[in-house]
């Protein structure tokens, strides 16, 4: 599956480095990361981009059961090596990527001789290094804390979202790095938000800009065997400290068999935002494919539910009342997913999702119980037989929904029947959720209990061939390479919110590319035509900050392989010029070019369709109305194409008049401009077919 189109790893001992002062460059020599040890015995790192500091020096260190590495270490060994390689995602925004990167591997020894490898990485745009440590006369070992620092040289313009070690569903923020107020921001959380770590710590991945335009980024990759990474902000010295979610035992971070290493701590450094989406040194870093075999049964998939309508309060997930008795509002019923499924079929979706299927929900949130959802025991106005077939003869794949509410232990004991019960209905997609605390009692959604959880799951989904979209789970480190089943996650405060919340401004829409989905897909559940909530009750003031040719372009400015549809299907069939779009997209790429873009305020990409000669572009704004000139010089000169536009009405605004849709249709060809005129909190939305 994947194809090593060049592969150079060249290992080259390195007399000419300074034995106590190591550089390593980029291939292309821009980036230079500087490694020191000072008389102390205690490492640091800087890194500089064409010649400038962009993180001055910065401290590294690591304090484990078997030493602590900050201080009193000695270099004993240095290598350094090159890999120029492209493979190819099995899903992805692009065909084919390349990694190419130098190395430098450092080895380093503590007095009493236990050894730590630091472990470096230069991309052309960006840089990754990890903590690594070999079987060395012990089985395992605890981490208890992370000394990784990232001094930065100036204060930058940052957006953030506030640290939770419970939850990645908070809004972002911008500031200036030395204006950081994360606990401020942590009272704006509903509706769980529990425990505030520390008042001035930020989750990863997050992104900063300076008065020159250059963009960083700073996330880490492949999260495996680990804590998440959070960062504390020292306002004064402009100095972010790793701060890594702890196990349940707060004095531990980790506790691992030998050999282990910790992710990849990256800083992606860029010219411009838009340069900033195109980096894929998240994913370089990460390892390659580990599931063998055929892969077809990986597939993008584009999906409808029953779930905006629980969310906007027609249906309910459960099935009784607080008597006993079936409650009249059971949206998970045989006729209603019918519906769907007739729905889906019709307009050519392949997937429909049912929430609230499964005995369990008359109890399920922050129940306290540690046994509440049973996987294999639907409702009794479910019959998942009638509808197995019903969804066969229409060529439709009902998504299993996995709702643990936090109670993982169980999930374990029952994962096996429930992918046995699965495969026996022919369902090979899960969504999974962990909504509320977690059993076991104290550890966090972000420690590394839970993640060894998540990677368990994909495993042994992949073992039975059914793709996951887990929900609640902690920021995706590029493990989508690794775990191609593992399609999508949530992990950030999506669409959901603007149905019981004060909701998503549009800069937060305008933010999530640039900080959480640089680690990942995100399953955002776009779509939404009746963006006010009155519409399902006069009482309601909930409304999503959007105009509807906002929601069409977000499934090409939020990547994901699995992407919903998800209104409601009769406020689709209301107007089925405006759904045509979301009809006509797909959900996996072989090119992605980012037009136009600035954090939290603007975005336009243009992607091309896989295995097709088609090209689809989308374009948002935050609050501002904007006017783009689109050039179209990224398509095939032989070729002509018609194009589909849908634009923003001329009066169009997201608080007062969200729903106008101007679709015009013109031939066009590769270079020609198409104007686009943004309304505030609007969008555009392009189909370009090839002729
Ligand atoms: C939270 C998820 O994000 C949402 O999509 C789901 O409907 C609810 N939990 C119920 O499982
Ligand atoms: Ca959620």
């Amino acid at each position: 599956m994947r194809i090593y189109l060049l592969l150079i790893c060249l290992l080259i001992s390195s007399p000419k480095l300074d034995a106590q002062s190591k550089i390593l460059y980029s291939p292309d020599h821009s980036l230079a990361l500087q490694f020191k040890l000072d008389k102390r015995g205690k490492p640091s790192y800087s890194i500089s981009r064409k010649g400038k500091k962009v993180l001055p020096n910065s401290k590294l260190g690591i304090l484990t059961t078997l030493q602590d590495f900050s201080k009193q270490l000695t270099l004993t060994n240095t290598q350094l090596y090159q890999v120029d390689s492209t493979w190819m995602p099995v899903l992805g925004e692009e065909a084919y990527i390349r990694d190419q990167h130098n190395a430098l591997v450092l080895e380093l020894e503590s007095p009493s001789k236990h050894k730590l490898k630091l472990h470096f990485k230069a991309f052309n745009n960006g840089i990754g290094f990890r903590y690594e440590f070999d079987h060395q006369g012990a089985d395992s070992l605890s981490v208890m804390r992370e000394f990784t620092e990232f001094q930065l040289a100036e204060d930058y313009t940052t957006w953030w979202a506030p640290s939770d070690w419970d939850s990645n569903e908070h809004t972002y923020t911008q500031s200036l790095l030395s204006k950081i107020d994360a606990a401020k921001h942590l009272t704006d959380i509903e509706p769980f938000n529990q425990y505030i770590p520390n008042t001035h710590a930020v989750q990863t991945p997050v992104a900063f800009r300076n008065s020159k335009g250059l963009h960083l980024a700073i996330a880490e990759a492949a999260m495996v065997d680990y804590g998440a990474l959070h960062l504390n902000v020292d306002r004064k010295k402009l100095l972010l400290k790793a701060s890594v979610t702890p196990t349940a035992n707060p004095s531990i971070i980790s506790k691992n068999k030998l050999p282990f290493h910790t992710p990849w701590r990256v800083i992606l450094i860029d010219d411009s935002a838009a340069n900033l989406l195109e980096n894929r040194t998240i994913l370089n870093l990460n390892e390659p494919c580990k599931i063998t075999g055929d892969l077809s049964w990986i597939k993008p998939t584009k999906y409808v539910g029953v779930w905006w309508e629980m969310h906007v309060g027609k249906g309910s997930w459960h099935y009784s009342d607080k008597s006993g008795k079936p409650n009249g509002t059971h949206a998970a019923n045989t006729q209603n997913v019918k519906r769907y499924i007739d729905f889906a079929a019709k307009y050519g979706f392949q997937g429909v999702l049912v929430e609230g299927w499964n005995v369990g929900w008359e109890d399920w949130f922050n129940s306290g119980k540690e046994e509440v959802f049973n996987f294999t025991q639907p409702y009794p106005d479910y019959d998942i037989n009638e509808l197995t077939n019903y969804a066969k003869s229409k060529g439709v794949s009902i998504i299993m929904h996995h709702e643990t509410s936090g109670a993982v232990p169980s999930y374990e004991r029952q994962m096996d029947a429930a992918f046995q019960y699965m495969k026996k209905h022919q369902m090979s997609a899960v969504k999974t959720g962990y909504v509320g605390y977690l059993f076991p009692k104290k550890e966090w959604h972000d420690g590394q209990w839970f993640n060894t959880h998540l990677i368990r799951v994909a495993q042994n989904a992949a073992n039975y061939q059914i793709m996951v979209n887990a929900h609640e789970a902690s920021r995706p480190s590029g493990l989508q390479r690794t775990w191609p089943n593992w399609v999508s996650n949530e992990a950030a405060r999506g669409m959901e919110y603007n149905a019981w919340s004060k909701g998503n401004n549009p800069s937060h829409v305008l933010t999530l590319p640039f900080t959480r989905l640089l680690g990942g897909p995100m399953d955002y559940t776009p779509g939404i035509f009746e963006t006010r909530m009155n519409a399902y009750d006069p009482n309601k003031k909930e409304f999503i900050q959007s105009t509807v040719a906002n929601q069409l372009a977000l499934y090409v400015t939020m990547y994901s392989p699995l992407q919903m549809a998800a209104d409601l299907p009769e406020n689709y069939e209301k107007r089925p010029e405006v759904f045509q779009f979301i009809r006509d997209v797909p959900a996996d790429w072989s090119e992605t070019h980012v037009l136009n873009a600035a954090i939290g305020d603007y975005l336009t990409i243009a992607r091309k369709q896989k295995k097709s000669d088609n090209w689809f572009i989308g374009s948002i704004t935050d609050e501002e109305s904007r006017s783009f000139k689109i050039n179209l010089d990224f398509l095939d000169p032989a070729k002509n194409y018609e194009t589909v536009i849908y634009a923003d009405g001329p009066d169009s605004h997201y608080v007062d008049n969200p729903y106008p849709v101007e679709v015009t249709k013109k031939m066009v060809k590769k270079g020609d401009i198409i104007t686009l005129q943004l309304a505030p909190g609007g969008g555009a939305a392009i189909s370009i077919f090839a002729k």
